[in-house]
């Protein structure tokens, strides 16, 4: 075992390891594992599909509901098997807990399961390479759950290193203060923060010179971003995507999650003007009963919402327009959850997430009266998602018979065929020629089937060299 002296003393090419990083929960936590992978990598990490062969596993957790801050414990009782298994063989495994639950539940994680080495939360990941020397060295628990004064960011290595990512996530705006009353996110990943322009500026520059074509800019609450910009004043989101849409190779922008108070003028504008700007909108209502959204604390009426997406469907009239619901929330009536189907309804969504409220320690929303009974939530949730799955239907079926430019990002399921995403992000095959992947090519859509399109691409479409950033 490397102690912490040899690791100091450590030639500048360490010992090959592997890594295996399981991930739940959000594209936030998506983008974390990929910057973690990237922070080892000088250590000599390599990631493994397979935790059997790992030298260190993390898993990335989720807190946001009580089932996905469960998967976790389940996850470990695995892990334990491995790690026992290895160890009979010789060979050590070090456990990694990081992400929101592990912010959340830091110390009683190292209490209950003896298997853990590591807890690191969300905002002091960049310390893993220390973090995995000094558990190695002592060969005990380490937590690091502080939210460091000094940014993450700044610690990281440069963006990419590994393989090439035709649609990249990238993390703009973090945390969140507006703290409504059922969500756990302000207390797992901080107060807001905004990264600089300049920063994310020179992350998808570099991105797009390693062939990325395609960025989902990504936040808590993404569209209250607030960077400061070179002279110090703050930069909205709008305008970030508007200097990211000079980055000549990146021909696709999205951004996600909003909030519909942070929907301001400037934004929706852009969907009308900018056309690098894709026209999907994730925009969650969370409830149609203004009574449920003042006890959520939500600051807004459903009125304002609707008002706040016939004001983006002027912009920008095909917009594919997206939503998170809660089903449940304490106090909810029949007449509430009517409102919300009701709602769900007017404003024909091409896609949607709903939830069963899910009680969660510690916020507001969990010591409420009226909790609404598991049975009449799950009957709510069937209901509400009877109404959304008509309307993805409805979406992709208008599609159908359309051209639509498709940005290729992979094989698909058959031999001879590709998969992508056509602009209001459904999954699109065809076939098509390997070389297209990394390339955005006008297809004809033939047909739906539940979970994605499928469609020919338009005859006489030329592949062309794909255009380089100048970086
Ligand atoms: N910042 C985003 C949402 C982030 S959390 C926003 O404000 O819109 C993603 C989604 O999880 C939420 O939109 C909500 O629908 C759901 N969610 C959050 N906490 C929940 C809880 N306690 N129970 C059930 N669903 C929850
Ligand atoms: Fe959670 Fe509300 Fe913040 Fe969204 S806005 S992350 S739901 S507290
Ligand atoms: Fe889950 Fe944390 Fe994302 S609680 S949804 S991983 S911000």
């Amino acid at each position: 075992m490397l102690n912490k002296r040899s690791l100091a003393q450590a030639p500048q090419r360490p010992l090959p390891k592997k890594l295996h990083i399981k991930t739940f929960g959000c594209q936030m936590n998506a983008y974390d594992s990929e910057r973690m992978a990237e922070a080892l990598e000088p250590q000599g990490y390599a990631l493994t599909e397979d935790p059997a062969e790992a030298d260190l596993v993390i898993l990335n957790t989720c807190h946001i509901r009580e089932k996905a801050a469960e998967k976790v414990y389940s996850e470990l009782g695995r892990m334990r098997l491995v790690k026992e298994s290895r160890r009979s063989e010789g060979r050590d495994t070090l456990i990694a807990v990081a992400g929101c639950v592990a912010q959340a539940e830091g110390a009683e994680i190292m209490a209950r399961a003896r298997v853990v080495d590591i807890v690191v939360g969300p905002q002091s990941y960049h310390r893993l390479p220390d973090l995995v020397a000094e558990a190695s060295a002592t060969g005990r628990g380490v937590v690091a759950t502080d939210f460091p004064a000094e940014a993450k960011f700044a610690h990281l290595p440069e963006r990419p290193r590994g393989k090439v990512q035709i649609s990249a996530f990238v993390t703009v705006q973090e945390g969140c203060d507006k703290f409504c009353t059922f969500c756990v996110v302000p207390y797992t990943r901080g107060a807001e923060f905004s990264r600089a322009p300049s920063e994310i500026v020179a992350e998808v520059e570099r991105l797009a010179g390693h062939g990325t074509r395609e960025i989902t800019l990504l936040g808590q609450n993404v569209n209250a971003y607030h960077g400061a910009g070179p002279d110090g004043r703050p930069w909205t989101l709008a305008r970030l995507l508007r200097r990211l849409a000079e980055v000549p190779s990146i021909e696709r922008l999205r951004y996600t999650t909003s909030h519909p108070l942070d929907m301001d003028e400037e934004l929706i504008r852009l969907h009308g003007d900018a056309p690098k700007l894709m026209p999907y909108l994730h925009l969650p209502f969370q409830s149609g009963s203004d009574r449920m959204l003042k006890a959520m604390n939500r600051k807004h009426t459903a009125p304002e919402y609707e008002a706040v997406i016939g004001r983006v469907r002027e912009a920008r009239p095909d917009i594919a327009l997206s939503t998170d619901i809660i089903v449940g929330f304490p106090g909810e009536t029949d007449k509430d959850f009517e409102a919300t189907l009701a709602l769900a309804a007017r404003a024909r969504f091409a896609q949607a997430f709903s939830f069963m409220y899910s009680a969660r320690a510690g916020t507001p929303a969990a010591s409420l009266d009226g909790q609404v009974p598991e049975e009449v939530k799950r009957q709510r949730l069937h209901a509400v998602q009877s109404v959304l799955d008509g309307d993805r239907h409805a979406f992709d079926r208008a599609t159908v018979g359309r051209r639509l430019k498709v940005l290729f990002e992979r094989q698909g399921r058959k031999p001879g065929q590709i998969a992508g995403r056509s602009p209001y992000l459904q999954a699109v095959h065809v076939e098509g020629p390997e070389k297209l992947i990394g390339q955005i090519a006008a297809v004809d859509i033939l047909a739906t089937s539940p979970n994605s399109l499928t469609g020919v691409i338009k005859s006489g479409f030329e592949w062309r060299e794909p255009v380089q950033a100048a970086v």
